[in-house]
């Protein structure tokens, strides 16, 4: 039982250290990420504007609704002068414009993005800065644009974001990269808006398994004790 223990508690450890080398890997750290991240909303909140002033120009968030923004935050009453500055309610989905063809391509609504690609907001971190130049030898279809993130280098989205393209309420510098990570964790929590919950669930889930444990290995003391 003992030996039990120790591997249950090798495995927790190595699975959280295991998500944080994953972390590594990439020049930020989402707080979403990882076995029992959660979102930071105030990073998501900064992340909505993004969308708001620079996305929604082309991409749909169709399966998020204006009353889901009260869960990054929002109070009811903000949440419901967001939907009634786009002509809705607190029940209608978010709309961008409608799908306009780019180039041969369509941008695709962006409310489960995150899951839908590997890396998640990683991946839309490095999308949205992945713009340049095309390097020497690579051939730029017509409406296309190089990106390195991007899969086969060359995108029909242009590039969007600047140094100063939003303001941010909270006094946060609106520098390039931190509008992309800003909009990744707003993507990602529009992805998957449970995630707190699941990943708190988890968190009990740990410390259940952990008890449990302590409570076999007291009772198989116990019970070796008497018989012996
Ligand atoms: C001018 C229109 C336009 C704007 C503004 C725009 N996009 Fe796009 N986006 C596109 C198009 C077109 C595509 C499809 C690209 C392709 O398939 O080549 C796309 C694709 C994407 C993709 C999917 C990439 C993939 O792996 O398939 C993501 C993620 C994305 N956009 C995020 C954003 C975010 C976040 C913003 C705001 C910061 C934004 N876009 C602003 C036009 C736009």
């Amino acid at each position: 039982m003992r030996r039990v223990f120790a591997l249950t508690a090798i495995l927790t450890i190595l699975g959280i250290a295991n998500a944080h080398a994953e972390d590594t890997l990439s020049p930020l750290h989402f707080q979403s990420q990882g076995p029992l991240g959660t979102i930071d909303k105030a990073a998501a909140q900064r992340g909505y504007e993004v969308y708001k002033s620079v996305c929604a120009g082309c991409h749909s968030l169709g399966k998020v609704h204006y009353r889901d923004l009260e869960a990054l935050g929002l109070t009811p009453a903000q949440a419901a002068g967001e939907a009634l500055a786009a002509g809705g309610t607190l029940n209608s989905p978010i709309k961008g414009a409608a799908p306009l063809n780019m180039g041969g391509a369509i941008p695709p609504d962006l409310s489960s993005i995150a899951a839908q690609r590997p890396g998640g907001p990683n991946y839309i971190y490095n999308y949205l800065t992945g713009f340049g130049p095309a390097p020497a030898g690579v051939t730029l279809l017509p409406g296309h644009n190089y990106n390195a993130a991007f899969p086969g280098g060359q995108t029909a989205m242009p590039d969007v974001l600047h140094d100063g393209a939003v303001t941010y309420q909270d006094g946060v510098q609106p520098t390039k990269a931190q509008e992309a990570a800003d909009v990744a964790e707003f993507l990602a929590w529009a992805a998957d808006p449970n995630l707190d919950a699941r990943h708190q669930i988890g968190f009990r889930a740990i410390i259940f398994f952990a008890f449990l444990t302590i409570i076999a290995v007291a009772s198989k003391r116990k019970v070796w004790r008497t018989q012996a």
